[in-house]
């Protein structure tokens, strides 16, 4: 089956609500959730269904559709702006082969607070398979960056560079070529622009970005304490002055701490604790913001 006879089909297969701190899901949520399940299991109406999403639209709710292959994910968000997303295999792609559940959390955050990006070129750190990314560029934003690692026999380094890199971070090699698929599934190939960014390679004094953005996105980035200089360095050095960072993370990774506690010296850092939910469990999440002084 093909990625446009999978658009064509409507059926529910989960349903995720981004609420704060770990409290219960807000009745209100639920009761979207509930309504919608509802529309679907009766017949899947498309009028009534559109009646819904016009009812609900801005709601912090996402749904996931049922598809017919494995590897192919389609949300719908409560706007009605519908999703599409190819996963990997982790031998192709490494940890950026799946979606992560910050992803689609920051995702409906976007979703909610699309204002915030309205006209803005905007790039994204360790896009995994793009999900964050590719919602920003269904946002009000101008142009999104889609970047991380991979494929570095096409860059053109030294042997010796290229070893080292390849040593230390097992360099996925489909993962942008993957992501490549997925800003053309949606559409948005003249939006987005997917480009290589080893966050390690921003450490360097002689480092100079493409260019420095007023928002900078990264949902899950941070999961290894080595990678906390790193990731600074490359969350700094991309953003201009009084420009902000959005981070949605799982709480508790190794490393978030030091991150944050690094960009606390730079800028203002603020944080809330938010949990995402689907129908069956929940993820305990942190969402910051840093903007640079
Ligand atoms: C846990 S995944 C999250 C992917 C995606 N943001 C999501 O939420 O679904 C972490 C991502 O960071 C990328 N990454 C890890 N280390 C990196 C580095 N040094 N430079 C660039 N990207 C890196 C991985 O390749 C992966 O895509």
């Amino acid at each position: 089956m093909n990625a446009k006879s999978e658009q064509q089909k409507l059926s529910l297969s989960n349903i995720w609500v981004l609420a704060e701190s770990n409290g219960p899901v807000r009745q209100e949520e639920m009761n979207i959730c509930k309504a919608f399940m509802q529309i679907c299991r009766e017949d899947n109406n498309k009028d009534k269904l559109r009646a819904f999403f016009a009812e609900n639209r801005g709601k912090p709710v996402l749904f996931e559709m049922k598809t017919e292959r494995k590897d192919f994910r389609k949300f719908l968000f409560s706007g009605g702006e519908t999703m599409s997303i190819q996963e990997g295999s982790f031998g192709d792609s490494g940890l950026g082969y799946s979606i992560w559940d910050a992803g689609l959390a920051l995702s409906i955050w976007i979703q909610m607070n699309g204002d915030k990006f309205a006209g803005r070129d905007v790039l994204e750190l360790g896009s995994g398979v793009g999900v964050t990314g590719i919602c920003m560029a269904k946002s009000s934003a101008n142009q999104v960056v889609l970047s991380d690692f991979g494929n570095v026999e096409d860059e053109g380094e030294d042997e010796g560079e290229r070893n080292s890199v390849v040593e230390r971070n097992l360099q996925p090699r489909n993962l942008l070529e993957n992501l490549l698929t997925n800003v053309e599934l949606n559409g948005l190939e003249e939006k987005c622009q997917v480009t290589r960014l080893d966050w390690h390679a921003c450490l360097a004094d002689s480092f100079r970005p493409v260019k420095e953005f007023q928002c900078v996105i990264g949902s899950d980035v941070i999961y290894y304490e080595e990678d906390a200089e790193a990731l600074t360095a490359a969350i700094v050095k991309h953003l201009r002055a009084g420009g902000t960072f959005f981070l949605m993370n799982r709480r508790g990774r190794p490393g978030l701490s030091a991150v944050l506690e690094n960009l606390e010296r730079m800028g203002k850092v603020e944080v809330t604790e938010l949990s995402l939910f689907n129908n069956f469990d929940s993820t305990p999440l942190l969402f910051a913001t840093f903007t640079k002084g």
